[in-house]
């Protein structure tokens, strides 16, 4: 009779840590973060230089290939990717299926899982060709998915790409030109658009980027990964946040009711938390969250408007900041609380921000991914557990239960 009380302290080498706070499950080359001072590198690169003085297609080149790309490099990748942008006419069948209704997370979970029956000839995990090809229809496709799914919530016909635009210009044409009238594109909107993707673009092991690691681990070809990322992302405490923040902050309405939330936030028999504060690993500001709230001000002033919810979400910042409680956890704004209210402003529903999210990650997903299989040392990933349920006991036949 084996007594499993006496296996874990007979087992050699066995951790027990849950959520994985201090366990690393693979060595990767892409992203530095040290929490504790706010600093963000991708492949040595400060994340603050990256948004300021790059295009999200260098910075995906840079995640992908390992180097900033020069100018030769950066017309091929560019080409590369927008060559891909096009989705297979028979995919917005799929849309179809939907009710209109339908969250867009839950859409494009959906959609980019159908690519793999769609693409097989980039598959095969074992081929490098196949890989890059791969890594390149996703980080094409995804926002022609994603603006294909906002189109199919309010009844209005999908845009195709146009190949002339930049990334994210050409992701503001398909979500917002209509047949009567193309988009106009402001530069200072574009550009914060593909500032906003690069802030995005990864983050390390993640609870959504280690779910692709992980499917990819099992050999599950790179679409059927990338949509296992898409579910993990959509949950509040992941990148479901920037729609809870915006959510909150109309909650709370007006400056003179954030002392109740806050008090609300503290109470540990209440499980609300300020959305857009706190992070696994950074103990500091967030430096994503500065540039962002940067930008915040920069699309603001652009467009004209004066949002009360920017005045209500500075004036909580302050509150918490100086409040003991956010101070002693370490809790500051990560990238999420101001990401919302500049993608308000922009025309872009709540619903779509977790989308917008999951455009800019796969390519830090894609970039994962391959790193992972082109890891010699991976195997599949396989945590343990700690067994709390009965020891050994024997058999009760139906007739004495
Ligand atoms: N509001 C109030 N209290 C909080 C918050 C918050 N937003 N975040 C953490 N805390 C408290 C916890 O209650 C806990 O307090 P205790 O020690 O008294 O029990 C302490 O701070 C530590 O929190 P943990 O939950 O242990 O921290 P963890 O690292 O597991 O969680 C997380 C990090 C999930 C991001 C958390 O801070 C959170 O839920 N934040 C709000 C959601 C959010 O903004 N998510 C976006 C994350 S960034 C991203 O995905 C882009």
């Amino acid at each position: 009779v084996v007594d499993v009380r006496k296996f874990y302290a007979e087992t050699d080498h066995f951790t027990y840590d849950p959520g994985f706070t201090s366990t690393g499950s693979c060595e990767s080359g892409l992203t530095f973060i040290d929490g504790d001072k706010g600093i963000l590198l991708h492949r040595g690169y400060r994340i603050e230089d990256l948004a300021a003085n790059c295009s999200f297609l260098e910075v995906a080149h840079l995640l992908l290939n390992g180097e900033l790309p020069n100018k030769e490099q950066k017309a091929k990748f560019d080409h590369d990717v927008t060559y891909h942008t096009m989705v297979h006419e028979q995919l917005s069948n799929f849309y179809r299926g939907f009710r209109r209704d339908a969250h867009p997370m839950a859409v494009l979970c959906g959609v980019v899982g159908a690519l793999s029956a769609f693409y097989h000839d980039s598959t095969d995990i074992n081929d490098p060709h196949a890989r890059m090809v791969a890594s390149f229809r996703l980080i094409a496709k995804m926002p022609t998915l994603a603006a294909m799914a906002y189109k199919y919530s309010i009844g209005q016909p999908f845009n195709y790409p146009k190949n002339d635009l930049t990334y994210a210009e050409n992701f503001l044409h398909m979500m917002f030109s209509v047949p009567a009238e193309e988009y106009k594109m402001d530069p200072v909107l574009a550009k914060a658009m593909d500032r906003l993707f690069i802030l995005h673009a990864d983050h390390e092991q993640n609870a959504s980027t280690s779910t692709v690691r992980l499917a990819g681990s099992s050999g599950a070809n790179p679409f059927a990964c990338i949509a296992a990322g898409i579910a993990s992302l959509w949950g509040p405490a992941h990148g479901g946040a920037n729609e809870a923040v915006l959510t909150m902050l109309n909650q709370i309405g007006h400056k003179d009711n954030i002392n109740e939330f806050i008090k609300k936030a503290k109470d540990k028999d209440d499980p609300f938390r300020l959305m857009g504060f706190g992070h696994r690993v950074y103990k500091n500001y967030d430096p994503r969250a500065k540039v962002m709230q940067e930008s915040c001000h920069e699309v603001l002033e652009v467009l004209g408007v004066e949002d009360p919810l920017l005045e209500l979400a500075m004036e909580l910042e302050k509150i918490a900041l100086s409040d003991e409680y956010f101070v002693d956890r370490k809790l500051f704004p990560n990238v999420d609380f101001y990401s919302g209210i500049v993608l308000k402003a922009m025309g872009f529903p709540t619903s779509m921000f977790t989308v917008l999210f999951a455009v800019a990650r796969t390519t830090g997903w894609v970039a994962q991914w391959k790193e992972s299989i082109e890891d010699p040392q991976a195997k599949i990933g396989r945590p343990r557990q700690l067994y709390t349920g009965p020891t050994e006991r024997p058999f009760v036949p139906l007739d004495k239960r």
